[in-house]
């Protein structure tokens, strides 16, 4: 396949992040309980949630595309255990310490009604861990690329977004978010 594969994965990774980074933006916005004229709690809650499948798919696209290059040089081990990999160990083993991370906060949303709420948001709370070692992995990769202007560019974008958004959530004086500050993740309600 040559540099096509290649340059899939690494367009497959960048696509991830910017998704990734929306549904953290989405995700700390509803727990805020931010809301405005045309722009309904509904619709934060829903776009979070298809923007995470979303971004799923994306990710089995760029990891299968990762392993399947044979420029670099993975195993699909090196997909789920975490600094075990002979091609760039430290910066690979974060994309598989985010994807680990990924995969609990993801599998326990889906199975929500049946755990507990604490347990669901103790694990989903991960989201603050998984995104930051997700970018640090999309920067340690693309430290050698030619493009790497505008994609630390658009890695600055992504933090600013997280960072307003993670404000907003924490200033929100709405009674269910001052209440979850008093008590989560203990007593925290759903
Ligand atoms: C099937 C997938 C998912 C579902 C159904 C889901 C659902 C939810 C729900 C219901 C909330 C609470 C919002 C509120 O309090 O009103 C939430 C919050 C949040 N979600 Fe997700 N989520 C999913 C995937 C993800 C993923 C993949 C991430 C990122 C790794 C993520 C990051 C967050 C964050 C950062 C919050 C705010 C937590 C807080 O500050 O309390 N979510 N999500
Ligand atoms: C949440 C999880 C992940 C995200 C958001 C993500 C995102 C990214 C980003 C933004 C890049 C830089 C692209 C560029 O240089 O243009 C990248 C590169 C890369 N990622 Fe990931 N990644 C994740 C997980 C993984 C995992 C688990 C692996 C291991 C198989 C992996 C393997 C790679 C490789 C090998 C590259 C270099 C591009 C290439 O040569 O194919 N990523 N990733």
């Amino acid at each position: 396949m040559g540099p096509a594969l290649w340059y899939f994965s690494r367009a497959t990774g960048l696509v991830s992040l910017v998704l990734f980074t929306a549904v953290v933006v989405l995700g700390a916005l509803g727990a805020g309980r931010f809301e405005s004229r045309g722009w309904s709690r509904l619709t934060t809650a829903t776009l979070h949630r298809n923007l995470a499948l979303t971004s799923v798919l994306f990710l089995a696209a760029h990891i299968i595309s990762a392993v399947l290059d044979s420029y670099v040089q993975l195993r699909w081990v090196d997909v789920l255990i975490p600094f075990v990999s002979a091609y760039h160990a430290f910066w690979v083993g974060l994309g598989a310490v985010a994807i680990d991370l990924l995969l609990a906060i993801v599998v326990t949303s889906l199975l929500r009604t049946r755990i507990p709420a604490r347990a669901w948001r103790a694990v989903h709370w991960l989201a603050y861990l998984c995104w930051p070692v997700a970018l640090v992995h999309g920067i340690g990769m693309a430290e050698s690329d030619a493009n790497r202007g505008w994609i630390f560019t658009l890695d600055l974008l992504c933090v600013i977004a997280v960072a307003v958004a993670v404000v907003t959530r924490v200033m929100s004086t709405h009674p269910d978010t001052e209440a979850r500050k008093l008590s989560a993740p203990k007593e925290a309600t759903r």
